[in-house]
């Protein structure tokens, strides 16, 4: 499954620049006997299967080599986050991405079937992160993506050197629009002031743009960006004139 995504473009990139480092492991691989299995029906009855414990203790153990993490021994002093993604989880945002970023490393745990034996949240994980209010049918995709976030945010990660200090989100709003040539497509131009050469109206034209895009698609998030009073009061005006018009 991990293959495709990194194996190609920025992710592709940061590995052979020595950016990032990736290590997949099979948690099948720690689980005992011949048919090695992982999952197995719940107490209480109901549908669906969950993931064993041990397999995923024994793998995160061996992996980030801690002793074993028993009711006696509890997990102490971890050497990364170990963090489980789960729709139970923190909503993943920028922010965390930006969080994660911070740390030399850090485990991702995927879960599969219906979820996983609840002592592996309670006693192995330090964290626990979803990507958004819907089911995926496994932790990988949602592991694949909060790798391509983090690592879009190393330095030299991105081609471009300004980095991914504009993109939506990481100011707080979404992103202002981008137009490329042709100047005219198909009937529709492209906004003037793009060409005018002048930098400032540019600059406050993009602005404008994306505070305005933010009322119309994302409001829930202008209250907790960084906004000039000025700015709060025009954004105040254009909600209003939306109401009337
Ligand atoms: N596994 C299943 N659904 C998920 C979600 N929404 N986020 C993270 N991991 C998941």
């Amino acid at each position: 499954m991990f293959e495709g995504p990194f194996s190609e473009s920025i992710i592709k990139r940061a590995l052979e620049k020595g950016l990032i480092d990736i290590h997949l492991h099979n948690i099948r691989d720690w689980a005992p006997g011949k048919h090695a299995v992982t999952d197995d029906t719940p107490y209480g009855g109901g549908g669906g299967m969950v993931m064993k414990a041990e397999p995923i203790f024994l793998a995160v153990e061996a992996v980030l080599g801690l002793s074993p993490i028993t009711a006696e021994e509890p997990r102490r002093e971890t050497p990364c986050p170990i963090i489980l993604l789960t729709p139970q989880g923190r909503p993943f945002t920028q922010r965390v991405a930006e969080e994660l970023v911070e740390h030399e490393r850090f485990a991702l745990l995927c879960g599969r079937y219906e979820g996983v034996d609840e002592r592996v949240r309670e006693h192995l994980v330090t964290d626990q992160i979803s990507l958004g209010d819907y089911v995926l049918s496994g932790g990988e995709l949602a592991a694949m993506i909060v790798v391509d976030a983090v690592t879009r945010l190393l330095p030299g990660a991105l081609g471009d050197p300004t980095g991914a200090s504009d993109d939506s989100h990481s100011t707080g709003l979404l992103e202002y629009p981008h137009y490329t040539r042709p100047p005219q497509f198909r009937g529709w131009p492209i906004p003037e002031i793009l060409v005018s050469g002048h930098h400032g109206k540019i600059e406050a034209w993009r602005r404008e743009q994306a505070l305005l895009r933010t009322l119309a698609h994302r409001p829930d998030l202008l209250a907790s960006a960084a906004l000039t009073e000025k700015e709060r009061r025009w954004l105040a005006e254009q909600a209003e004139q939306n109401r009337d018009g």
